[in-house]
């Protein structure tokens, strides 16, 4: 199965943005993430990037249908949320390059297209002078949560080998309604971050 994975940036995202909310509503439904998609949040969301003047968006296409994307936009540019811990905590926003979710269609997982999401990403980032950190962030829970899947592998070591380092010390908080919760609830998120050489 041969797809086509395109970089779009800034306006362009415009065009997308509907199948990132479709992509991010039935990929986070799963465990760890448990999002009951929510059309009016993802509005919002997506908002961000679509105004953002260096953001893109990596989709991956089968034919004319996106089953795939990924986001990422400078720190500078990012939801406070994720930019008030690194302010917090003393880094250089300017040097920051922040990725969004990586959402894939499950029958296309383990073909490659996770590990370009991060190559894209990180080219587009390093397009842009002075930047020397790319960072996202991933959902905690807890390893005993009753809907944890017995044979769920975590992504930890697959970022490992993408070179991200797990930082504890940086979290972002965010509120969404759980698929087994009648209402929303607080998530923390940890931050994951990798180096590069400065340009
Ligand atoms: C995260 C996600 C996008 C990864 O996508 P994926 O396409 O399955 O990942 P890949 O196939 O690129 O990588 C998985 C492994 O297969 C390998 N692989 C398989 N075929 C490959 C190919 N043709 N080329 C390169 N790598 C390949 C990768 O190298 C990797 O192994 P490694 O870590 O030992 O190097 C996908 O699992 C997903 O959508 N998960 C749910 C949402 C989520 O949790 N997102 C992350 C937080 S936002």
């Amino acid at each position: 199965m041969s797809l086509r994975i395109v970089r779009l940036r800034g306006s362009e995202i415009v065009a997308r943005q509907d199948d990132l909310a479709r992509l991010r509503i039935e990929v986070f439904r799963d465990w760890p993430y448990l999002y009951d998609g929510d059309r009016e949040y993802e509005k919002g969301y997506i908002r961000t990037y679509v105004d953002a003047t260096d953001s893109v968006l990596i989709a991956a296409f089968d034919g004319d249908r996106v089953v795939g994307a990924s986001t990422a936009l400078p720190m500078t540019q990012a939801m406070d949320a994720c930019a008030a811990p690194f302010a917090a905590a003393g880094y250089d926003l300017e040097r920051i390059f922040y990725f969004g979710e990586s959402v894939l269609l499950k029958p296309y997982r383990g073909q490659g297209v996770g590990v370009r999401f991060f190559e894209e990403r990180e080219a587009a980032a390093l397009t842009h002078p002075g930047i020397d950190v790319t960072a996202f962030c991933a959902v905690e829970r807890p390893s005993d949560h009753p809907l944890r899947p017995r044979d769920y592998v975590p992504l930890d070591a697959f970022w490992g080998r993408r070179g991200y380092v797990k930082h504890r010390e940086l979290v972002a908080r965010f509120r969404w309604r759980d698929i087994d919760q009648d209402r929303d609830t607080d998530k923390t998120l940890s931050f994951w971050l990798k180096r590069h050489s400065p340009r």
